[in-house]
Protein backbone atom coordinates (compact mmCIF):
# COMPACT_ATOMS: atom_id res chain seq x y z
CA UNK A 1 0.00 0.00 0.00
CA UNK A 2 2.48 1.98 0.16
CA UNK A 3 2.44 5.62 -2.08
CA UNK A 4 3.94 5.74 -5.28
CA UNK A 5 3.92 9.41 -5.28
CA UNK A 6 2.39 12.26 -4.14
CA UNK A 7 -0.60 12.85 -6.69
CA UNK A 8 -1.45 16.45 -5.98
CA UNK A 9 -0.93 18.70 -3.11
CA UNK A 10 -4.72 20.98 -2.45
CA UNK A 11 -4.15 24.75 -1.88
CA UNK A 12 -7.78 26.79 0.00
CA UNK A 13 -7.87 29.97 -2.23
CA UNK A 14 -10.36 32.59 -2.59
CA UNK A 15 -10.47 33.41 -5.87
CA UNK A 16 -9.60 31.24 -8.08
CA UNK A 17 -9.64 34.21 -10.71
CA UNK A 18 -7.12 36.28 -8.90
CA UNK A 19 -5.18 32.52 -7.40
CA UNK A 20 -4.79 30.83 -11.04
CA UNK A 21 -2.63 33.63 -12.92
CA UNK A 22 -0.11 34.07 -9.77
CA UNK A 23 -0.04 30.07 -10.23
CA UNK A 24 0.54 30.42 -13.42
CA UNK A 25 3.64 32.95 -13.19
CA UNK A 26 4.81 30.68 -9.82
CA UNK A 27 5.18 27.49 -12.44
CA UNK A 28 5.48 28.62 -15.63
CA UNK A 29 2.71 26.81 -17.20
CA UNK A 30 -1.27 26.98 -17.83
CA UNK A 31 -3.72 25.63 -15.57
CA UNK A 32 -5.18 22.92 -17.77
CA UNK A 33 -8.64 22.18 -15.94
CA UNK A 34 -11.20 23.40 -14.31
CA UNK A 35 -13.59 20.96 -12.63
CA UNK A 36 -16.72 21.14 -9.98
CA UNK A 37 -16.89 18.97 -7.75
CA UNK A 38 -20.33 18.97 -5.96
CA UNK A 39 -19.49 16.47 -3.79
CA UNK A 40 -16.94 18.57 -2.17
CA UNK A 41 -18.73 21.81 -2.89
CA UNK A 42 -15.42 23.15 -4.62
CA UNK A 43 -14.44 24.28 -7.96
CA UNK A 44 -11.19 23.17 -8.85
CA UNK A 45 -8.07 24.18 -11.22
CA UNK A 46 -5.10 21.95 -11.91
CA UNK A 47 -1.99 22.39 -12.59
CA UNK A 48 0.87 20.27 -13.56
CA UNK A 49 4.27 19.99 -11.78
CA UNK A 50 6.58 16.92 -13.16
CA UNK A 51 3.97 14.10 -11.93
CA UNK A 52 3.21 16.04 -9.56
CA UNK A 53 -0.25 18.65 -9.92
CA UNK A 54 -1.44 21.69 -7.73
CA UNK A 55 -4.89 21.61 -6.88
CA UNK A 56 -6.20 25.08 -6.43
CA UNK A 57 -9.83 25.07 -4.25
CA UNK A 58 -12.31 27.89 -4.36
CA UNK A 59 -15.82 26.67 -2.13
CA UNK A 60 -18.67 26.93 -4.22
CA UNK A 61 -20.63 27.41 -0.55
CA UNK A 62 -20.38 29.49 2.06
CA UNK A 63 -20.95 26.10 4.32
CA UNK A 64 -18.43 24.08 2.46
CA UNK A 65 -15.35 22.18 3.38
CA UNK A 66 -13.24 24.83 2.11
CA UNK A 67 -14.95 28.36 2.68
CA UNK A 68 -14.90 26.89 6.61
CA UNK A 69 -11.31 26.18 6.17
CA UNK A 70 -10.07 29.46 4.90
CA UNK A 71 -12.32 31.13 7.62
CA UNK A 72 -10.63 29.63 10.21
CA UNK A 73 -7.03 29.74 9.13
CA UNK A 74 -6.91 31.79 6.09
CA UNK A 75 -5.95 30.91 2.80
CA UNK A 76 -2.55 28.42 1.97
CA UNK A 77 -1.82 24.27 2.08
CA UNK A 78 -5.19 22.38 2.87
CA UNK A 79 -4.08 18.54 2.15
CA UNK A 80 -1.69 16.21 0.63
CA UNK A 81 -2.69 13.76 -1.82
CA UNK A 82 -1.01 10.37 -1.95
CA UNK A 83 -1.35 8.33 -5.02
CA UNK A 84 -2.24 4.21 -4.06
CA UNK A 85 -2.89 1.40 -6.52
CA UNK A 86 -5.74 0.09 -4.36
CA UNK A 87 -7.67 2.36 -2.37
CA UNK A 88 -9.83 0.08 0.19
CA UNK A 89 -6.52 -1.74 0.97
CA UNK A 90 -4.46 1.39 1.69
CA UNK A 91 -7.77 2.36 4.32
CA UNK A 92 -8.18 -0.94 5.81
CA UNK A 93 -4.84 -1.39 6.64
CA UNK A 94 -4.47 2.16 8.22
CA UNK A 95 -7.60 1.55 9.62
CA UNK A 96 -6.09 -1.55 11.59
CA UNK A 97 -2.84 0.29 12.51
CA UNK A 98 -5.03 3.12 14.58
CA UNK A 99 -5.18 5.94 12.01
CA UNK A 100 -8.93 7.77 11.94
CA UNK A 101 -10.29 8.38 8.82
CA UNK A 102 -12.52 10.69 7.53
CA UNK A 103 -13.86 8.67 4.89
CA UNK A 104 -14.02 4.52 5.04
CA UNK A 105 -14.37 4.17 1.84
CA UNK A 106 -13.56 5.77 -1.65
CA UNK A 107 -15.34 8.44 -2.88
CA UNK A 108 -15.38 10.47 -6.47
CA UNK A 109 -12.98 13.28 -6.42
CA UNK A 110 -11.82 15.82 -9.53
CA UNK A 111 -10.35 14.06 -12.78
CA UNK A 112 -11.95 10.83 -12.15
CA UNK A 113 -9.95 9.49 -9.32
CA UNK A 114 -11.49 7.50 -6.49
CA UNK A 115 -10.36 9.39 -2.98
CA UNK A 116 -10.28 9.12 0.67
CA UNK A 117 -9.43 11.20 3.74
CA UNK A 118 -7.76 10.37 6.56
CA UNK A 119 -8.09 12.73 9.92
CA UNK A 120 -5.37 15.46 10.14
CA UNK A 121 -4.95 14.33 14.36
CA UNK A 122 -3.95 11.18 12.75
CA UNK A 123 -1.58 12.84 10.61
CA UNK A 124 -0.06 15.45 12.91
CA UNK A 125 -2.49 18.12 11.62
CA UNK A 126 -1.59 17.31 7.58
CA UNK A 127 -5.13 16.78 5.88
CA UNK A 128 -4.02 13.40 4.01
CA UNK A 129 -5.71 12.22 0.94
CA UNK A 130 -5.42 8.88 -0.47
CA UNK A 131 -6.34 8.78 -4.62
CA UNK A 132 -6.49 5.77 -6.82
CA UNK A 133 -6.59 6.03 -10.76
CA UNK A 134 -9.30 4.32 -12.16
CO1 LIG B 1 -7.34 16.65 -3.44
Amino acid sequence: MTPTHIEHIGIAVASLEEAIPRFRLLLGTDCYAVEDVADQKVRTAFFKVGQTKIELLESTAPDGPIAKFIEKRGEGVHHIAFAVTDLDDALARLEGQGLQLIDRKGRAGAEGLRIAFLHPKSCHGVLAELCEHP
